[in-house]
């Protein structure tokens, strides 16, 4: 087994042993795809969420919102998700193991997501590679699976298909109507969400990685396509970034320059990628394990018009744990499409514009009676028509019926107006954090491997910020009123500090310096015979082994 393979397995039996990042349901045999957040990883996951909402809320115009997970079957028909959120799979005829198509052809392509349905089949027909799962494989055509988790929605007749959400963000999407209200009518604004997401992954394999059912943070940020917005970069100034573009050319620059360059297409995806990078660093993540790629054109996902990768390196080699794209207006024209209702913003001109009309109308006397509620989509189209139409002419409504509409349903109209401003739909640029994955990168970059005493030593040497404990309290014995104060102290520490604090009273206190080091504990506080005495502890610093004393009372954080 090679170093770095032995190094992950460590980290792993570690995590697993400390209550971290247990397999879900062991108890009946695991099912792949499924994390627990054990004891001490379920403060680790919800700090890293907190840090990234305070994060993305001090930009001023954001807001969290919160959506249902489970989603109507139409809602993702309109985003294009029934239609074309597929991986290509194929079954190994030996022992029954299905794969992507693309990560079985991962040695034998540079870039195997960016190729078609039939450019895998003719390169897996051609290389016919390793089955993970037996030695002599037999690989069935390639076919595309749907990603989504689909169920129904409601008992008996009244039930309606739907699906368990593959993204947040069409929540954000359908809430459009809510948001701008909230803002007052005046674009950029922004909303996030953290929460679940379940796509059921075709072979789960690298652990945290790739679940069935993880956990998301969207920022959808509404933008005026006509305007080109004036980010402050300067706080990225000195700092070059490797940058990766979509033919496979790596880069180190500024993302001023690559935003100037027109390299980042965008200067809100530029904006996003450097608060993306200022994210990842005060979560501890290793800023040179970063680099940002972006997606060749026929890699995109369905929705996105530029797309950057942010990945980070650690066991797994390089992976992708932020996507930024530039959602454009597909999800919100498709929303619109599907549903007839406006998602639209309003811009005033500066200058009010003078337009000469010459078309038509409908005949509301005549018109109303005849197509009743359809008359309100009838007078959309006619009022489409250019001047010189006969009529009659049959329509097509939204729901694929077609109506006759004549003459006598028409009038003409001719008149100048004064327009003021006019209605347009949005753009969107998108941040996707895959906080699973990074929680991973957090946990990799912080564990440290040394030596104490000829034996082997391991720490986590977490960022503050996300660390799930902050304090432990150690008494030296359970005996002569150590654990009393002891307890006293970490009552206090949790009642009246909002600090998480632990108490550890079993084993030697070497053996729980050892503990708190494995969980990432920045401080131990020890209660020992003086302290009954004089009130004073022992302050132990995880990172450095130094050890202070100090007054109980005077406790910086109490
Ligand atoms: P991949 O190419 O690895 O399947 P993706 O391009 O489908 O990922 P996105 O659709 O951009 O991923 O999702 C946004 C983020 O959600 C990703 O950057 C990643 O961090 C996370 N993510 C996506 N799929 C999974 C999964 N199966 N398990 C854990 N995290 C995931
Ligand atoms: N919302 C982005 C994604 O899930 O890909």
């Amino acid at each position: 087994m090679a170093n770095d393979d032995e190094r992950l397995e460590r980290l792993q039996g570690m995590l697993r042993q400390r209550g971290i990042l247990l397999p879900a349901f062991d108890l009946y045999g695991g099912a792949k795809g499924f994390y627990d957040f054990g004891p001490v990883g379920g403060r680790l996951r919800s700090r890293l969420n907190q840090v990234w909402i305070d994060h993305w809320l001090s930009l001023g115009n954001i807001v969290e919102i919160s959506c249902p997970t489970v989603t109507p079957y139409e809602v993702l028909e309109a985003s294009g998700h029934v239609g074309e959120f597929s991986d290509f799979m194929t079954v190994c005829g030996q022992c029954d193991e299905a794969s992507r198509a693309d990560t079985l052809l991962e040695a034998h392509h540079p870039n195997p997501d960016a190729l078609s349905q039939s450019e895998l089949q003719s390169l897996l027909t051609k290389v016919n590679p390793d089955c993970p799962s037996c030695p002599t494989p037999e690989w069935s055509p390639v076919v595309a699976q749907n990603l989504m988790f689909s169920t129904t929605i409601g008992a008996g007749s009244s039930g309606r298909p739907g699906f368990m959400r593959p993204e947040t963000a069409q929540g954000m999407f359908t809430s459009f109507p809510a948001l701008y209200r909230h803002f007052r009518e005046r674009l950029p604004f922004g909303a996030i969400q953290v929460g679940k997401g379940y796509r059921n992954e075709i072979s789960p394999r690298q652990g945290m990685i790739r679940l069935r059912e993880f956990n998301m943070a969207e920022l959808e940020y509404f933008i005026d396509p006509n305007e080109r917005p004036n980010h402050d970069f300067s706080s990225w100034s000195s700092h070059e970034i490797c940058l990766i573009d979509g033919d496979g050319v790596s880069h180190s620059m500024t993302l001023q320059h690559a935003a100037e360059s027109g390299l980042i297409r965008h200067p809100t995806v530029g904006f996003f990628m450097g608060k993306t990078f200022d994210f990842l660093s005060s979560v501890g993540i290793d800023g040179t394990r970063v680099r940002f790629r972006q997606h060749a054109s026929d890699e995109m996902a369905h929705y996105a018009s530029d797309c950057w990768d942010v990945e980070i390196h650690g066991s797994y080699g390089w992976i992708e744990c932020v996507g930024i794209a530039h959602r454009g207006c597909y999800d919100l024209e498709a929303h619109e499409t599907a549903t007839g209702k406006s998602l639209r913003a309003r811009r005033e001109f500066s200058e009010p514009k003078i337009r000469e009309i010459d078309g038509w109308t409908i005949d509301g006397g005549v018109a109303g009676p005849a197509f009743r509620a359809d008359a309100g989509q009838v007078k959309t189209i006619v009022e489409s028509f250019d001047a010189d139409v006969e009529f009659p002419v049959e329509v097509t409504l939204s729901d694929g019926r077609n109506l006759a509409v004549a003459a006598e349903h028409v009038k003409r109209v001719q008149k100048t107006v004064k327009e003021t401003g006019e209605w347009f739909i949005p753009h969107v640029v998108e941040p996707a954090f895959g906080i699973d994955r990074i929680l991973w990168h957090v946990l990799d970059h912080a564990f440290e491997e040394t030596e104490k005493g000829g034996e082997p030593y391991r720490m986590l040497k977490l960022a503050d910020s996300v660390a799930p404990i902050d304090v432990a309290i150690l008494p030296l014995f359970e005996k002569d009123g150590m654990d009393d104060l002891a307890l006293e102290l970490h009552q206090l520490c949790c009642s009246t500090s909002g600090l998480v604090s632990l108490y550890d009273g079993s084993g030697s206190i070497g053996k729980r310096y050892a503990r708190s080091d494995e969980i990432g504990v920045p401080i131990c506080i020890t209660v020992d015979h003086q302290s009954v005495e004089d009130r004073t502890v022992t302050i132990r610093k995880r990172d450095d082994g130094s050890q202070t004393r100090m007054s109980m009372d005077q406790l910086p954080f109490l």
